[in-house]
């Protein structure tokens, strides 16, 4: 494990404990228009993270601030037109994008800190633009 002098800082989402009052915490890194959006959630021993964006429409899946689960803890809710996810993989099992799936963000658990990865660019990735209608 890297000292604590040598862990960046600007990517510590939380401690492993802040995730047990609501089982998933969003969370922003990076500055300028689009840092980077997302949101972890506990997943048995292990934390997933996801970009904070519905393969639906876009929106965030918290209307509620932190609030990304379903009242048993057992999947991922989109507050917006209810689409369910699991949480190991982000696939959409039921909703308006059923099939689809959350995009991933690679995680490293240091001790009781959970950081962003250093692979992960820390801002959000734009949506590729609709396709043109034929005219
Ligand atoms: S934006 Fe998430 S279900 Fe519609």
């Amino acid at each position: 494990m890297p000292e604590p002098a040598e862990i960046d800082l600007e990517r510590v989402i939380c401690r492993l404990a802040d995730l047990e009052a609501h089982g998933a915490r969003g969370f922003k890194i990076g500055g300028g228009d689009w840092p980077l959006r997302g949101f972890v959630v506990r997943c048995g021993n292990e934390v997933r993270g996801y970009l904070n964006r519905c393969p639906h429409a876009g929106h965030p899946l918290d209307l509620i601030p932190d609030r990304f689960l379903t009242a048993d803890r057992a999947l991922i809710l989109c507050s917006s037109h209810g689409a369910l996810f699991e949480k190991d993989h982000g696939l959409c099992l039921a909703g308006p994008c059923a099939g689809q799936s959350l995009s991933p963000l690679p995680l490293l658990v240091l001790g009781e800190l959970v950081l962003l990865a250093c692979e992960a660019g820390v801002t959000t990735p734009a949506v590729a633009p609709a396709a043109a209608k034929p005219a």
